[in-house]
């Protein structure tokens, strides 16, 4: 049943291309329009809203940050993201031109079910973004996009939080269409460009040596950092987050630019810092990263980047190279993420723990 592999998570992890395929599977109609099946909201409904909350846990809140991005980009509605256990007792502004955004892989996560609940109170509309038929906060909930990534067993998020990921750029598309905004236009274009994502991650994965590599060479590892910007950022989180539930090792994501405002005291010879280098582009981006990279490296830190194929620039400032497929800055934590995963997935077996029932932890967490 794990077909062939160690663990539940790693079956998981490798099972990404097709979950996200999976994922993209009939959401166009003939004439190339977005369509999406449970949307149940009408044009009308989706017109009215000005402001969108996301609202999720752990790292279903890491897709909602990553949601952010993509969603104001293309919509131009303003969001905020929140986790659900802050979200639901701080008396949150909410009324009918609010749409709220639960994600959650199981639908049960008790946090997200209360901040929904709250939500319709106040009678906002709620939308799930759920992996699990006829769970709870998709059921509780006005619309729902569901993620079709195939039940996930190991208690670490993977291809659960990829086809979030794919949800969200679906959600936003969606709505841009609606609207008509500018960006509505560039539906075809995104969708193409998402299409080819389940091949640059199959490239990804078919890297996985130099990761696991990597990963025997940091056993003794007592604190790792993670860096990103941008879209990079919740990626960084995530990728701490796995390295924290699965390794039990102190693991910390900052934004990039926040490093001088604090973090940088904590950089000493010999710190690993795994780095995720934004695509080159026209805005200042990629050479803002290698100007942080460069100051911690400086300070002796080993930096570990996570850079598109054909970024020459990173090479002097890099002590270890992962090299990522190109895609765009907004759609980069879909293959960005890969790296990481195998690397807390790797260190966590090699130091002997048991991947898929990490200590303290329980798959869907439905006490608040
Ligand atoms: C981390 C992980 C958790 C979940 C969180 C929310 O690997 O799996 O942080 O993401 O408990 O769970 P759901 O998405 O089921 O609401």
């Amino acid at each position: 049943e794990k077909d062939g592999h160690d663990w539940f998570m790693r079956k998981e992890i490798f099972e990404q291309p097709r979950a996200v395929a999976d994922s993209l599977l009939g959401r166009r109609s003939q004439s190339g329009l977005l369509q999406l099946d449970e949307m149940r909201l009408s044009d009308d409904e989706i017109r009215d809203i000005d402001k969108i909350i996301i609202i999720a846990c752990g790292t279903s809140f890491y897709a909602g940050m990553v949601a952010k991005y993509a969603i104001e980009h293309w919509t131009r509605i303003p969001v905020e993201v929140e986790l659900a256990s802050e979200f639901r007792y701080r008396d949150p502004i909410l009324d009918y031109s609010t749409l709220v955004v639960a994600i959650s892989q199981s639908g049960e996560t008790a946090d997200t079910l209360q901040a929904i609940r709250h939500a319709r109170t106040q009678r906002s509309k709620v939308l799930a973004i759920c992996n699990t038929n006829g769970s709870t906060i998709p059921r509780e909930s006005d619309a729902v996009i569901y993620t079709h990534a195939g039940p996930e067993i190991g208690v670490a998020s993977t291809k659960g939080f990829l086809t979030q990921l794919v949800a969200c750029y679906l959600l936003a598309l969606y709505v841009a269409q609606v609207k008509g905004t500018r960006y509505g236009d560039e539906v075809d274009e995104v969708m193409a460009q998402l299409e080819a994502i389940p091949e640059q991650i199959e490239t990804v994965l078919a890297g996985a040596q130099q990761i696991y590599d990597l990963a025997a060479e940091h056993v003794d590892t007592r604190s790792v950092l993670f860096l990103g910007r941008h879209a990079g950022y919740p990626v960084a989180l995530e990728g701490a987050l796995k390295l924290k539930e699965l390794a039990y090792i102190h693991a910390e994501g900052f934004a990039a630019g926040e490093l001088k405002h604090g973090p940088i005291a904590l950089v000493e010879p010999g710190l690993p810092i795994l780095c995720v280098v934004p695509p080159r582009g026209r805005d200042q981006l990629h050479e803002k990263m290698i100007s942080g990279i460069q100051e911690v490296r400086a300070r002796g830190a080993r930096t570990i980047c996570l850079a598109e194929e054909g970024d020459t620039k990173i090479e002097p400032y890099a002590d270890v190279l992962i090299r990522l497929p190109r895609v765009p800055v907004l759609l980069q934590p879909l293959v960005a993420t890969v790296p990481l995963q195998l690397f807390a997935c790797e260190l966590a077996t090699v130091m002997g723990h048991d991947v898929d029932q990490p200590r303290n932890l329980a798959k869907s967490v439905t006490v608040e």
